[in-house]
């Protein structure tokens, strides 16, 4: 299947999955209305298809995780709430659309990011959504996730993504910033495949290491695009790294090196695979589309 049509139909499953999930009513409706808007913004969902597709590469029906590989989206679009928040990148244009404090002001937009997260993990602790899946494969999900967007990935890049604003860039800092903030979910998002099909020692190690290659590839392109990038075609405002003086990729190795650098990491990401055959194609073309894509 062309790989565009493959994103496009992974899309629907998660967009259709969460016009379910909540169609139940929320108590105060700004709180829904905010969660809803940042949501159905239009998200590429990158981590939810990452999950699919490695699903369907270990010999799963991708059909049977659709709302624990969702669930990711929701972590996901929780910390971009989080992030264009004026304490932390000021940003006012997200999806196309003002960012959710702009709407909803900061602290409905707290709040409803706060939500976001939370009902990731009561889907991710939901047996009822499974098919087949055992529950210690579950749990191990579960636990991933939880260690991917905390102490151990996403809130600890985030921090230190803050605290080196205005210093020089260093390799180390760097590496440290980007493999957790943006790199941890991607991995734990591939792993989710496997982790939960109960796959092998050897295809969980293979995949993860497709996982770290792909993901801390994604945030070296975010951060090219923030300079060569269109605020259309993005959805998002060009140039925010370099008004508050981010810590990222071009800064340390300018932008031709840095795009040589996410090229060798998706080459990376391409040789993990090689124990797979056909089965891991979408893969492949999932690590083209991340380096080649515009927004
Ligand atoms: C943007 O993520 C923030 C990063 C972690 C780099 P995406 O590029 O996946 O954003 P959406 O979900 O498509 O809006
Ligand atoms: C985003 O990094 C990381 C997370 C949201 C966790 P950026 O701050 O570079 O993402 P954008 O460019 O605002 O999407
Ligand atoms: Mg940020
Ligand atoms: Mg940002
Ligand atoms: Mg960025």
């Amino acid at each position: 299947m062309d790989i565009n049509n493959y994103l496009h139909e992974k899309r629907d499953l998660v967009d259709a999955f969460f016009k379910k999930y909540y169609s139940r009513s929320h108590i105060p409706a700004v709180l829904q209305e905010a969660m809803l808007y940042s949501l159905f913004a239009g998200g590429k969902r990158v981590r939810p298809i990452l999950a699919l597709a490695s699903y369907e590469t270990c010999g799963g029906n991708p059909l049977d995780i659709v709302p624990y590989a969702s669930s990711l989206e929701l972590i996901h679009t929780y910390s971009l709430i989080h992030d264009d928040l004026p304490a932390m990148d000021n940003d006012d244009l997200r999806r196309g659309k003002p960012t959710n404090h702009r709407v909803y002001g900061e602290a409905i937009a707290i709040l409803a990011g706060d939500a976001l997260l939370t009902d990731a993990f009561a889907i991710l602790a939901d047996p009822s959504f499974s098919s087949g899946i055992t529950p210690s494969n579950l749990l191990f999900a579960l636990r991933e996730v939880a260690f991917a967007s905390g102490l151990d990935g996403m809130v600890a890049g985030q921090v230190q993504d803050i605290l080196s604003e205005k210093k020089e860039p260093d390799t180390d800092t760097l590496f440290f910033i980007h493999t957790r903030k943006t790199g941890a979910l991607l991995r734990a998002s591939v792993r989710m495949g496997p982790i939960l099909f109960g796959s092998n020692q050897e295809v969980l190690d293979a995949l993860s290491t497709y996982g770290e290659h792909v993901g801390l590839a994604f945030q070296v392109i975010d951060d090219i695009l923030d300079i060569e990038g269109s605020t259309e075609e993005l959805g998002k405002s060009i140039g925010s790294d370099e008004k508050i003086k981010k810590m990222t990729y071009p800064r340390l190795y300018g932008i031709q090196k840095s795009k040589d650098i996410a090229e060798h990491l998706i080459a990376d990401a391409h040789e993990a695979l090689s124990i797979f055959g056909s089965e891991a194609d979408t893969l492949r073309e999932i690590a083209d589309y991340i380096l080649m894509r515009r927004s």
